[in-house]
C-alpha cells in the first residue's frame, strides 16, 4: 500500500536519504524544511525518480511554534490521510541560542529538537488515529533520538530546562534527545497500538552535516572532514528510521538502534519523569495534559 507520510528536515543527511528511499518506493511524502529553496530542489530530486509520487512542501522552522502550528493547521485541512510521521530534524549548537516559545524564552535545541516536534505530533495525532481507523492499517511514529541522550545527559533538569545557568553543547543536546526519547515512551503508555506503533532509534555515528549547519566556526568543517572517514553514511544512517516506518514490526515506545530494540538507561526510563516532561511541554504550548 502507497502511503502518505510526513518527514521533517528531509534537505540533509540521514532525513534526506529516508525521504528519498520512501518516495522511490512509491510513497506520498510531506516534506517539512525550514528552507523553502533547499524543499523545492528535493522535491524536484523526488519528481525525477521512477514511480514517485510528487512530493508536497511543508515550510516551517520547528524552532518557530507558530509555523508548526500553522503548517501543522494546512495539512489538516487538506484534509490528506497520514500514515507515517517521522520527526528526523535535528541541531546541535555550539553556543546557547535562544527562540520564543509562547511567550517565553527556550534554549534552540531544545525547541527544534523536541518541542517542535512534540507540538507537530500532539496536532497531527489525531490525523494519524483516523488514517488507521479508515484504511484499517496501525499509522507509526517514528522518532530519530540519539545515544547522545545515554552519554552525555543523566536525566531531564526541570529547574533550568532553558539552560539559562548552565550551558554545555553536548549535555543540552544530550537532554533534548532525552526528551524525544521520553515523548515516545509517554505516548505508547496511551495509544492504541492496533491504531498508532510509536518507536524512536539511534541512527549510528552519522557523517552528515549535523553540528555544521549551525555553526560558522571553521574548524566545524574540518572536524567534520575527519571524522567523515569514521562515521557511516547518511544512507546507512537512515536504514533503523526505514525500518521502522515500513517493515512489519510490532513494537510500541521501544529504542531501536541497527533494526533491533537497543536498551536504553534508566533515566530514560524512568516513568515520573516521562509524565512530568509531557506535562510541562503541553503547559509550555499552552495545549491540553
Ligand atoms: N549524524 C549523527 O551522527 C546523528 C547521531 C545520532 C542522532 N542523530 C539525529 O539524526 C537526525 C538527523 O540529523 P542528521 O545527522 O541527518 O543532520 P543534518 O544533516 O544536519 O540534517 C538535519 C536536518 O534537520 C533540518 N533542520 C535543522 N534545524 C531545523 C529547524 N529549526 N527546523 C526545521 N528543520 C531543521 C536540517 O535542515 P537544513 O538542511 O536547512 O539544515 C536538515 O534537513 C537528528 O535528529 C539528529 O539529532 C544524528
Amino acid at each position: 500500500m502507497k502511503k502518505n507520510m510526513l518527514v521533517t528536515g528531509p534537505t540533509n543527511g540521514i532525513g534526506k536519504e529516508t525521504a528519498l528511499a520512501l518516495a522511490a518506493q512509491g510513497h506520498k511524502l510531506f516534506l517539512l524544511c525550514r528552507n523553502a529553496q533547499a524543499g523545492k530542489l528535493l522535491c524536484d530530486e523526488i519528481a525525477a525518480l521512477p514511480g514517485s509520487q510528487p512530493a508536497v512542501l511543508m515550510v516551517a522552522d520547528l524552532g518557530n511554534m507558530d509555523q508548526v502550528r500553522a503548517v501543522a493547521e494546512t495539512f489538516l485541512a487538506s484534509g490528506a490521510p497520514l500514515h507515517v510521521l517521522i520527526n528526523n530534524a535535528g541541531v546541535i549548537n555550539t553556543e546557547r541560542l535562544v527562540v520564543n516559545v509562547a511567550e517565553t524564552e527556550q534554549e534552540q535545541m531544545f525547541a527544534v529538537n523536541y518541542l517542535g516536534h512534540y507540538l507537530l505530533t500532539r496536532l497531527l495525532l489525531p490525523r494519524l488515529l483516523e488514517t488507521a481507523k479508515k484504511d484499517n492499517i496501525t499509522s507509526r511514529l517514528v522518532v530519530v533520538s540519539s545515544d547522545a541522550h545515554a552519554l552525555f545527559c543523566k536525566g531531564m533538569d526541570f529547574d533550568d530546562l532553558n539552560h539559562s545557568k548552565k550551558f554545555s553543547a553536548f549535555k543540552v543536546y544530550g537532554r533534548s534527545k532525552l526528551a524525544n526519547i521520553m515523548m515516545v515512551k509517554e505516548l505508547a503508555k496511551h495509544v492504541d497500538k492496533n491504531l498508532l506503533q510509536v518507536n524512536c532509534l539511534h541512527p549510528g555515528a552519522v557523517s552528515s552535516n549535523l553540528g555544521v549547519n549551525n555553526s560558522h566556526h571553521w574548524y566545524s568543517n574540518i572536524l567534520t572532514f575527519i571524522l567523515s572517514f569514521f562515521f557511516i553514511t547518511p544512507a546507512k544512517g537512515a536504514a533503523t528510521s526505514l525500518y521502522l516506518a515500513t517493515e512489519d514490526i510490532d513494537t510500541q515506545g521501544e529504542y531501536y538502534y541497527r533494526c533491533k530494540i537497543h536498551r536504553l538507561k534508566p533515566w530514560a526510563k524512568d516513568e515520573a519523569t516521562q509524565k512530568k516532561l509531557w506535562d510541562v511541554s503541553a503547559s509550555l504550548l499552552n495545549l491540553a495534559e
